[in-house]
């Protein structure tokens, strides 16, 4: 199925931006600098990508056509989209945090954060995703797939987590 496929490919790109938080988590637990811009970085592509825009698209797209078939119940969406809401309030947690600078809340949500998400794509991509196949027709599919590519990414936030990843992943900064 076309639309999961490409909403599949998001969830890499989330999932790469998760290891660059925890890495960032360990290295406030043990005491290691992490730059403020940084965090706002991550933070903007959080914010940007993975909820305007990743989040965006199975609410406006996937999730109401999912609804229009009969074969579906509420209750898995209703879910989802309670998960993208507490997604929410966590990526606040760990803005309140940077603003505080508490090193421990921090932790604390970023933890939270990671834990949520991973297991939300395993969800989405195992169950959700795997229901959809089942339920939506090849038109249903064509027409997620039309909506879904309404939204552009921005190379930007790419472009930053790349960055991120070079500071906190690569090599260099396992040593530093
Ligand atoms: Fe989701
Ligand atoms: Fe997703």
């Amino acid at each position: 199925m076309k639309c999961t496929d490409l909403l599949i490919q998001e969830h890499k790109i989330i999932l790469r931006a998760m290891d660059v938080l925890d890495h960032m988590a360990t290295r406030v637990e043990n005491s290691q600098p992490v730059a403020p811009e940084d965090v706002e970085t991550l933070l903007r592509f959080l914010r940007g990508f993975a909820d305007d825009h990743h989040q965006a698209q199975e609410e406006s797209a996937l999730f109401p056509e999912l609804m229009r078939t009969s074969a579906w119940h509420e209750g898995p969406l209703r879910h989802m989209v309670f998960e993208h809401d507490q997604e929410r309030s966590l990526v606040d947690g760990i803005e309140d945090a940077l603003r505080t600078k508490k090193g421990s809340d921090f932790v604390h949500f970023a933890n939270r954060l990671t834990q949520l998400i991973r297991n939300h794509i395993h969800k989405e991509e195992n169950i959700l995703f795997e229901a959809a196949h089942r339920c939506l027709s090849a038109e249903q599919d064509d027409r997620v797939v039309t909506e879904i590519n309404k939204f552009q990414i921005d190379p930007k936030s790419l472009a930053d987590l790349r960055r991120l990843e070079w500071a906190y992943l690569s090599r260099a900064a396992c040593h530093a």
